[in-house]
């Protein structure tokens, strides 16, 4: 199953949650691919040195070869990204069936796969238009503040917009509240309403609080042990596993 983790904002953790998430998915013994589809290579940032690396999803989306596959971790593959991939954008622009290229090089691989994550951009380019074809389904990380939510219900149209144009629904579509607060630390109501109300939506998956140890996981993509980070992470798993095995669970 081929997942995109978006939301049209930046900053609301897609990086973060796609790689904690795949961390415990690895640990559980699934087989991961990671494909990093963001120019700013945040992504691959976690599991390998960009400054010294070459191989990129870009050669892929614009030549015929096949795509760069390192293997980073125990249970964790990566297709990383470099700075170039803005340039495929630019030069896939003009071409006919653009928005399939991942898709046509994930074709063959993903049955080597529990499940591929690819990190998308913050915005709805080429590049995120081939995330958005290549996947069964779309994790939307938000967070309570009003551009989070618009970039939300933008990445939600354009889910539903790809769906009438490939004639096929995604298995899910999911938020995934991100920098929640708890108790007392509401910094106004307007926050705590944003806040209730994504847990309240139909396309609700999870919540990650904010915390220390996620900010210490978005440098290497682990969690610290017996964190509050770890606890909500392991929560977001189950609640994936059960949207990826029953898909028509959350009703849209
Ligand atoms: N729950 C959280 N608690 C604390 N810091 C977080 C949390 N989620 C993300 N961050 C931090 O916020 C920043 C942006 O996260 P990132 O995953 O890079 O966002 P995006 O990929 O959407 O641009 C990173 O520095 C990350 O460490
Ligand atoms: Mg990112």
């Amino acid at each position: 199953m081929v997942i995109a983790f978006s939301n049209f904002k930046g900053g609301v953790g897609k990086s973060t949650i796609a790689s904690g998430l795949a961390d415990c998915l690895a640990k559980k013994g699934k087989k991961m691919l990671m494909v990093d589809m963001d120019a700013q290579c945040n992504l691959s940032s976690f599991y390998i040195d960009v400054e010294e690396n070459s191989k990129s999803v870009y050669e892929a989306l614009v030549t015929k070869s096949e795509l760069p596959i390192m293997s980073v971790r125990e249970n964790i593959d990566l297709v990383p990204a470099t700075l170039d991939l803005t340039e495929a954008e630019r030069s896939m622009m003009g071409t006919m069936g653009r928005e399939y290229k991942l898709m046509e090089k994930l074709d063959p691989i993903k049955k080597n796969y529990d499940y591929v994550f690819i990190d998308c951009s913050p915005y709805f380019g080429v590049a995120t238009c081939n995330a958005f074809f290549a996947s069964d389904a779309i994790v939307i990380p938000v967070t309570p503040s009003r551009l989070a939510t618009n970039g939300m219900n933008k990445t939600i149209e354009a889910a539903l917009e790809v769906e009438s144009i490939r004639h096929r629904k995604f298995a899910f579509v999911k938020t995934v509240a991100n920098f929640c607060k708890t108790g007392q630390n509401l910094t106004s109501d307007l926050l705590s309403h944003m806040q209730e109300s994504m847990k309240k939506s139909d396309y609700y998956l999870s919540y990650i609080r904010e915390s220390t140890s996620v900010q210490m996981a978005s440098m290497d993509g682990r969690l610290p042990k017996r964190s509050n980070g770890e606890k909500d992470f392991l929560t977001l798993t189950e609640e994936f596993l059960l949207s990826a095995k029953f898909p028509k669970k959350g009703k849209r």
